[in-house]
């Protein structure tokens, strides 16, 4: 394998939570360990805060903050670690999925107190879809939580994953003590003191009968920890690695972030076992990730600030070669050689225009219009990389142009933002109107606001009844061009022509799967690309 050494330094990968689980103050202390940070507080928060003045003033605001936060990458015993930011805010969801296509593993933050919430259903299905491989951090083991084997059995049972723990709490709140780490049976014990330091002390445990466990812990907790560890061993065993590199069962740490405690076991055991670059899926072929040549793919656009300014930065992550500065790479969806003169590096330390760049790496790329999300860049074989849907939106508005004279303007400027992929775009058959679908009600403020700052178009949104889009597809062209017809009302274009049932309610879509069983409802548009 040409750039083995460097490939099996990588290690690409994202934080997921429920907003407030604690993915910011988790990845503030893996960058200290990292010492890309030197202190605490560094990291700024991506959420947008509840009374912010004005929910898109704040979003502008945070569109500054993101790019630089957008990729972290430090390196931690040797390893070259790059931490992808996902956006905070649920409207939002759509970058965090895309971004999820772009990391080899994911640490997932779940709240010992709230258990398993909305957003951790959602970006677990996602994860789930391309067998991402999960570490699960349960967090705020400090704050009276859940008992610790009914919140595995509810992440279980609601994420649908098999759970295998890696440190065992004992208790949780005012009565936390520490955790015992199974696999090098330490005892590892807390105090968190009133100033808020915190005081961490281990002691290698062998033997859980050792008296020195009832010394440290007192004899009720040991004899509660004793029986635990037992029904853990019986049922858990050896973590087996090939099962969480499949995405089938998930190491479980517990702690406190805000304390830093647990975080370092986690990072040590992360370091071991998260994998490196793998080979991926394309529309030809699989991908050897040790390949010579050149490729990567798009799955993230950033608008420029100013906007005086239309370029953007687009986020290249490089699946295979090497990426190389002003060589001439094959931008497979234009059929076009294009070459980068400063691409953009994201070390936590140097905003620098890089040289080359390996697999698990990602570059940004100055773009003045050429990429859309999930486009390809390759040293001249043409295909795409499969696995980066488009999920369907959630709201969707009509889109009412209020100044004819601007319509060009508003054009292009819902042509682009949709390329970045700030929300879809649909065009109705019956009656060609525009429909703009979106996850979160706060992007369509972001579109309005962008179009009349960026582009001199003003518009205005009407609520349309519809709750989800289904891409269409069959074997049978009459059939579906039937279908297209009579249901003009509910179908319409997405931006690439593809036909897409737009369904009201979960009622009437399955009444139309049903009735209509020689077309193909899809849940993503994957099958157009
Ligand atoms: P997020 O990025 O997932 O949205 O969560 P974030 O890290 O911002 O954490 C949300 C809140 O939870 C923060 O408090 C943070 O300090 C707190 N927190 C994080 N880890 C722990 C923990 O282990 N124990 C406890 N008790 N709290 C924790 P906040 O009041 O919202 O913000 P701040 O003013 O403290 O920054």
């Amino acid at each position: 394998m040409k750039f083995e050494k460097e490939i099996n330094r990588r290690k690409t990968f994202a934080i997921i939570s429920h907003p407030d689980a604690g993915k910011t103050t988790l990845t503030e202390k893996l960058l200290l360990f990292g010492g890309a940070i030197q202190t605490a507080g560094a990291v700024k928060s991506n959420k947008i805060k509840k009374h912010a003045t004005s929910d898109f003033m704040e979003i502008e605001r945070q569109r500054g903050i993101s790019v630089a936060t957008s990729v972290m990458t430090f390196e931690y015993e040797g390893f070259l670690i790059n931490l992808l930011d996902t956006p905070g805010h649920k409207d939002f969801a759509e970058d965090t999925y895309r971004t999820l296509t772009a990391v080899d593993s994911v640490i997932l933050v779940i709240d010992s107190v709230n258990g398993v919430e909305d957003q951790t259903r959602r970006l677990m299905e996602v994860c789930r879809m391309r067998d991402t491989p999960v570490i699960v951090f349960v967090n705020k083991m400090d704050r009276d939580g859940k008992n610790p084997f009914y919140l595995m059995e509810e992440i279980e049972a609601e994420l649908k994953l098999t759970l295998h723990p890696m440190t065992w709490p004992i208790n949780s709140g005012k009565d936390f003590k520490g955790v015992y780490n199974l696999s090098n049976k330490s005892l590892r014990l807390f105090a968190a003191s009133t100033k808020g330091e915190e005081e961490e002390t281990t002691f290698a445990i062998s033997d859980l009968s050792e008296p020195i466990l009832q010394a440290k812990i007192g004899d009720r907790d040991a004899n509660q920890l004793r029986e635990d560890v037992e029904l853990i061993d019986g049922v858990y065993g050896e973590l087996s690695n090939a099962d969480y590199l499949s995405g089938k069962v998930a190491p479980v740490f517990f702690g406190s972030a805000v304390n830093n405690f647990g975080v370092q076991e986690m990072l040590d055991i992360f370091i071991k076992i998260a994998p490196v670059p793998r080979s991926r899926e394309t529309s030809v072929r699989l991908l050897e990730v040790g390949e010579d040549k050149f490729s990567g793919f798009i799955f993230k656009i950033h608008a420029n600030l100013d906007p005086k300014h239309r370029d953007r930065i687009a986020f290249l992550r490089v699946c295979s070669g090497r990426f190389e500065r002003n060589k001439y790479f094959h931008h497979v969806r234009l059929d076009k050689d294009i070459r980068f003169s400063n691409p953009y590096s994201f070390l936590a330390r140097s905003k620098d225009v890089i040289d080359d760049a390996y697999p698990g790496d990602v570059v940004g790329l100055f773009d003045t219009g050429s990429f859309k999300i999930g486009d390809t860049l390759t040293e001249g074989e043409n295909f795409f990389f499969t696995g980066i849907p488009t999920f369907s939106p959630e709201i969707f508005k009509e889109l009412v142009n209020k100044d004819p004279m601007k319509t060009k303007q508003l054009e292009k400027g819902v042509s682009q933002l949709t390329d970045e992929g700030v929300a879809q775009l649909f065009t109705q058959f019956g009656g060609n109107k525009k429909i703009i679908g979106c996850v979160g009600d706060l992007q369509f403020e972001v579109i309005q606001y962008r179009l009349l700052q960026e582009y001199g178009a003003a518009c205005e949104f009407r609520t349309m009844p519809f709750f989800k889009a289904c891409w269409l597809t069959s074997k049978d062209s009459k059939k579906l061009e039937d279908f297209l017809r009579f249901k003009q009302q509910n179908t319409a274009n997405d931006k690439d022509g593809n036909p897409v049932y737009l369904a009201q309610s979960e009622w009437f879509l399955n009444t139309e799967i049903s009735t209509n069983p020689d077309i193909q409802f899809h849940f993503t548009n994957e099958v157009h690309r």
